[in-house]
């Protein structure tokens, strides 16, 4: 029954029926606000790329975690920023290393509230600024060694989970990473912390200012462990892999660019689905907002629906706290 008997815009004519036969709503409690706590910082610093966002204190962590729960947002994921870097990334497993000393006061401060989690990964930390520790000699010299980064995770999960994170997200793409960290928890009796895969993870340019947040060191790129931006099969092998190693969550990052590989790992698994909605998707909007050429609003919310919409259960985003607001106004 063709138009005229069939008028979509029935249903569309006011905000009473709009709301009633809207598919889906976004919660407060579904977003996580990742957060830069930095050694030896007395006040927050902001990131010039990354508007609204800082570098914090440990101090200035606790207040705008407070800040967060108070609007509502369900987790908080934590990075942190050392004063030293080594080429093993030791700042990373050291219980007195920066992102351990932050995870230890998120804990005190609103574990019982909101969700804390730890950025698991090297690169914060190796003064190379790669996601693992190098091979030294021979022919592969220079590239990054997935087996002897996985003890530096393993280790580091020990560490984090000891601080208090009851989420470790794994950001590294090394392969095996999610089942050796996996056993290494449950061995040391951690079989309690959930274990978030960055499962699909792309060599993307929209993680630029976030490189500025944490002061990488990188020279070069990741593309030899993170995956190609033309593949999109490709990620349900990864999500698989994770999921058989046991992922507790999986998650596609970034969001926006990648909304197809969102959808498909959304039907692929029956684990929760969460996305990144990276630095550069907040570049890109604050920019264009500045100017005028966005609503800004508007936007950010349309970005978080889309990702919703595609297949997340869950949003990493830096408009984490505005966002809970927005939503709690409705
Ligand atoms: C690496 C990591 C990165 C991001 C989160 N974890 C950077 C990278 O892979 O180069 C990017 C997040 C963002 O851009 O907001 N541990």
């Amino acid at each position: 029954m063709p138009f005229p008997i069939e008028r979509p815009r029935r249903l569309r004519a006011t905000p009473a029926l709009r709301s009633l036969v809207r598919e889906q709503r976004l919660h407060p409690g579904q977003l996580v606000l990742p957060m830069f706590v930095k050694e030896g910082l007395d006040s927050p610093r902001e990131v010039t790329s990354l508007p609204g966002v800082v570098q914090h204190s440990r101090a200035s962590l606790v207040d705008a975690a407070h800040e967060a729960v108070e609007a509502g947002v369900g987790g908080l994921m934590l990075f942190g920023v050392p004063a030293e870097r080594d080429a093993r990334g030791s700042g990373a497993d050291d219980p007195e290393g920066i992102l351990n000393l932050g995870l230890r006061d998120l804990a005190d401060a609103v574990g019982d509230e909101c969700v804390v989690m730890a950025d698991l990964c090297l690169d914060e930390f190796t003064d190379h600024g790669h996601c693992g520790v190098l091979v030294e000699d021979g022919p592969r010299a220079g590239t990054v060694d997935n087996d002897a980064t996985l003890a530096r995770y393993t280790s580091t999960a020990l560490a984090q989970a000891a601080a208090g994170a009851t989420v470790l997200g794994l950001s590294g793409m090394m392969d095996g990473q999610v089942g050796v960290v996996r056993a290494a928890l449950d061995e040391a009796g951690r079989d309690d912390v959930v274990l978030l895969a960055y499962a699909a993870k792309y060599a993307s340019a929209f993680y630029g200012p976030f490189r500025e947040a944490v002061e990488s060191t990188l020279v070069g790129d990741r593309r030899a462990y993170q995956q190609d931006p033309a593949n999109r099969r490709e990620a349900l092998r990864e999500v698989r892999l994770d999921v058989e190693e046991g992922a507790d969550v999986v998650m596609v990052k970034p969001a926006l660019p990648y909304l197809d590989v969102l959808s498909d790992v959304a039907q692929a698994v029956d684990v929760p689905v969460w996305a990144y909605q990276v630095s550069g998707e907040l570049a890109m909007v604050e920019a264009a907002a500045a100017r005028g050429w966005l609503d800004r609003e508007r936007t950010i919310l349309e970005t978080l629906a889309s990702v919703q919409r595609a297949g997340a259960d869950a949003v990493l985003t830096y408009w984490a706290v505005e966002a809970a607001r927005w939503l709690r106004r409705g």
